[in-house]
């Protein structure tokens, strides 16, 4: 029986003002909250678009409406009436509004909730996502996914408005490098063979070019099956980008724009162009290559002040070959000695050898290595801009060792001091990547971005000389340190292409059966193309406020790649694995 009969909404419950009082109206939506008052109750009816308070003092209504319990599912039909000053609701958008109940109709019963839909109190992830269905009912997910669908409008209007296709590229396809593992779906048609989920439509989307679609974009699903974060998915959605004749400034110059649209749509205004700084410099200056620019704290050089110290340590490993970099905390002058203390213990817990500190306090200057001497030791905080308020941070080891733990130290004191203004965006280009990494345990190089990536010209010629000094066309785009895209102008030369898979130790057979269909579409008249990929997930937590890519994703896995509403992945029967060909575990 259909339990609406002729009952048909005529306004949500996020429509009614002034204007309508002595209106007739029928809400549909859950019952959101229930305040009984003896003789009089006030319900407050929800949907996607807002509460409205209805109320009745009159029975068999009064009866009836106190049979209610929160998320039952109900038809109120009153006419609109107004509230007075005091007991008016300023919170609400209807708050100068209530209904008077007429009728009233359960449309579903409702279980009680393991948790309140109505106050947002925190529930414990888990919780929150095996209930997922309750948890998309409160206002936080409602919102989220309300700001993720304008921006994914936007992002269409744009790529529209400047001459792209949105192509569907396949999901049930062939292994696509991306660094990660694949998931993979067995074949029942043909014995022992493997689909692969995409990593990215990278192959595809370079095939479009050569296609001749020129400007190509997709809202596209991802699969990677690595470890997970509190900004990684193993299903996440790309927004991925291929141009055709594209160098790099025209990327940015079509990204930039779409960028600042994303934000506007969000109610944020940004400038362009985007900073941009080569990884080098990135590594030197943060120790990341995606660095926070929020909050200042660059890690300095200071190896040539301390060329002569006697202090052991420094100097052997300066002697080494080695570095000595340091950084300063802003007010640190000040902060508490135990505080001081528990900076170098988090130092030496994230590998660190030591950490040297130093700062000017009342009694003079105050230091972990006196043997560094007083007047060097003063000579810094000056050379530094610790000056007489900051905190120098110092430690002495191999290059890579030093950066990359005082761009942690950077980022974790950034956090502890409160240094990062949330309100604040900060984008930047990281620039001229080194085309390929050095894998030490698998003994062999790896493409920094993708094997695709082109080297810049004036590396090709001796790309198989010094394969560790060639710079990539590669770029990623950083916002407040978290890296929200990545790209690179690609190989569009099939002998350079060859020649990449040679360096990357896959053999040219090799290189054939995984591919070969790609290497013969490189000969067909390939234009110089070249493109990107954001992730849509990281911008819409970012713009959220969220701390984590599930909250703006509708059914998120955990953090162990599970789905604990759905409960996947499962067994199957064994029917089933013996179509596919696959032998159940003992
Ligand atoms: P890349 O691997 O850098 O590039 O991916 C592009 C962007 O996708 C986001 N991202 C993720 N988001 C959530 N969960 C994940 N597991 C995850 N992995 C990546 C990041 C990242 O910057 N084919 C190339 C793009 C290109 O060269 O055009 C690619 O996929 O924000």
């Amino acid at each position: 029986m259909d339990p609406l009969g002729d009952i048909y909404r005529t306004h949500t419950c996020g429509a009614l003002r002034r204007d309508h009082v002595g209106q007739e109206v029928v809400l549909l939506g859950w019952v959101h909250r229930v305040r009984d008052m003896g003789a009089v109750i006030f319900l407050d009816i929800r949907d996607r678009y807002g509460v409205t308070q209805v109320v009745t003092e009159a029975e068999p209504l009064l009866t009836q409406a106190k049979k209610l319990k929160t998320e039952m599912v109900v038809a109120v039909l009153g006419t609109v009436a107004h509230r007075s000053e005091e007991t008016a609701n300023t919170k609400l958008d209807t708050g100068d509004v209530e209904v008077r109940i007429g009728q009233l109709k359960v449309l579903n019963d409702a279980r009680r909730p393991p948790f309140s839909i109505a106050d947002e109190s925190f529930v414990a992830e888990d919780t929150r996502l095996r209930y997922r269905y309750l948890d998309l009912r409160r206002q936080r997910m409602q919102k989220n996914l309300q700001l993720r669908h304008r921006l994914t409008m936007a992002i269409r209007r744009y790529f529209d408005d400047h001459d792209f296709l949105e192509v569907e590229t396949p999901i049930l396809t062939k292994s696509t490098p991306e660094g990660a593992r694949d998931y993979l779906v067995p074949s029942r048609v043909h014995a022992g063979e493997f689909f692969a989920l995409p990593q990215s439509p990278q192959i595809f989307k370079q095939i479009l070019m050569i296609g001749g679609l020129d400007r190509y974009f997709q809202i596209v699903r991802c699969f990677r099956d690595e470890d997970l974060r509190a900004d990684r998915q193993p299903e996440f959605t790309q927004v991925d980008v291929e141009i055709s004749f594209a160098s790099q400034a025209l990327v940015f110059s079509l990204i930039e724009p779409l960028i600042v649209e994303i934000f506007r749509v969000a109610g944020l205004a940004i400038t362009t162009p985007f900073r941009q700084m080569p990884y080098r410099e990135a590594l030197a200056r943060y120790g990341s290559d995606k660095p926070d620019l929020r909050c200042g704290m660059d890690i300095q050089d200071l190896g040539a002040i301390f060329a002569e110290t006697p202090f052991g340590p420094v100097r052997d490993a300066l002697a080494a070959g080695g570095v000595l970099r340091g950084l300063v905390v802003p007010g640190g002058a000040t902060i508490s000695r135990a505080e001081v203390d528990k900076i170098v213990a988090e130092a030496i817990e994230m590998g660190a050898g030591g950490l040297l500190w130093a700062r000017q306090t009342d009694k003079g200057l105050a230091t972990s290595a006196k043997a560094m001497g007083e007047q060097t030791l003063t000579r810094a905080l000056e050379v530094s801009g610790a000056g007489a308020d900051g905190l120098l941070l110092m430690t002495a080891g191999p290059e890579a060792a030093v950066s990359r733990l005082l761009g942690q130290l950077r980022l974790s004191l950034a956090r502890r001091f409160d240094l990062l203004d949330q309100a604040r965006f900060e984008f930047l280009w990281v620039v001229d990547f080194p085309l390929l990494d050095w894998d030490e345990q698998a003994r062999r190089y790896v493409a920094m971005h993708h094997p695709f990536t082109a080297p810049v010209d004036a590396d090709l010629a001796r790309l198989t000389e010094a394969p560790a000094e060639i710079t990539a066309k590669a770029y990623d785009l950083v916002l407040n340190g978290s890296e929200i895209g990545g790209g690179s102008i690609r190989i569009h030369d099939p002998e350079v292409q060859r020649q990449l898979f040679r360096l990357l130790g896959i053999s040219d057979e090799e290189a054939r059966l995984r591919f070969g269909f790609f290497i013969d579409a490189l000969e067909y008249g390939t234009p110089p193309h070249g493109g990107i990929a954001l992730g849509l997930d990281r911008i819409a937590a970012l713009l959220a406020g969220e701390p984590s890519i599930r909250d703006v994703i509708a059914f998120p896995k955990t953090a162990a790649a599970v789905d604990l509403m759905a409960g996947a992945p499962s067994t199957v029967d064994a029917r089933q694995l013996k179509e596919l060909h696959l032998k159940p575990l003992a």
